[in-house]
């Protein structure tokens, strides 16, 4: 699965770990999401990764020049969610005041505008999505909304399931919906990588904040947003991607 950060990765390794444990049967549910669905470029819990049986999950903030040659060919399957990238910058700017691995960045105007220069986490935005867009063709790869998500879960799961060759039951699935919605996810410790408290500091206590479309409403100016708008526009002007800024 392929990420820009605070696009919902969090959110999308439980719901494939969910998948593939079938609403966490066989003991799994002592299993941390991290584990069932670890980071190919962080290694948080020094898994062998040599070892992992199939099929092998993993999650990445990689961009495509960086993913492993493996994937190419469509020898792998690729699940690549985007989110608004407003969204992403105000998710972005609240995780950033209680992280401990960030550089913490008071004035949201400052944020913004490296943001839009590519000088964030991950680097640019613009060509995370460009990348693996014009790249699809040598990939095996699903594309997915944020807001998809929030909109109708349930069908985001039923074609994540397709996707991959997965046959839940009614039942199975509506386990696999439950366990993912917002609130659900963010009681719950494994969910929510509740135990990886270590880059956070106190007052942010887990990676779920608010989990809408369209908070960016909440903390950015006009100004600033058709500051956003105008670059937006003229990085995306040839991708016919489409975006959801408000629900
Ligand atoms: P907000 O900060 O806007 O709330 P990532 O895991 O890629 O860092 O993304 C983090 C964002 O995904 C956060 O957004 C978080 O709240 C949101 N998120 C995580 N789980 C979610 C869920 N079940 N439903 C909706 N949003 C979710």
């Amino acid at each position: 699965m392929r990420f820009f950060p605070f696009t919902g990765t969090v959110w999308s390794q439980n719901i494939l770990s969910l998948i593939y444990y079938e609403g966490h049967r066989n003991e799994t549910e002592k299993t941390e999401t991290i584990d069932r669905v670890p980071w190919l470029e962080y290694n948080f819990n020094k898994m062998n990764y040599g070892q992992r049986p199939s099929p092998r999950l993993f999650s990445s903030h990689l961009p495509y020049y960086l993913a492993p040659r493996g994937l190419k060919n469509k020898r792998a399957k690729v699940i690549y969610v985007a989110r608004n990238p407003k969204d992403v910058l105000v998710s972005y700017f609240h995780f950033s005041k209680h992280a401990f691995i960030f550089e913490k960045v008071q004035d949201f105007n400052i944020l913004m505008e490296r943001f839009l220069a590519g000088k964030v986490l991950a680097s640019s935005w613009f060509d995370h999505i460009r990348g693996w867009y014009t790249h699809r063709s040598d990939y095996n790869i699903l594309f997915l909304t944020y807001e998809e998500m929030k909109k109708d879960l349930r069908s985001v799961v039923l074609k994540i399931c397709n996707f991959l060759g997965k046959q839940l039951t009614e039942k199975e699935l509506d386990i696999v919906v439950e366990k993912s919605i917002f609130s659900n996810m963010k009681s719950d410790p494994r969910s929510n990588y509740e135990d990886k408290a270590c880059i956070l500091e106190k007052g942010r206590d887990n990676f779920l904040r608010k989990g809408t479309v369209g908070d960016w409403k909440n903390i950015m100016t006009v100004a600033q947003s058709e500051k956003f708008d105008k670059a937006f526009n003229e990085k995306m002007k040839d991708l016919p991607l489409k975006f959801i800024w408000d629900l």
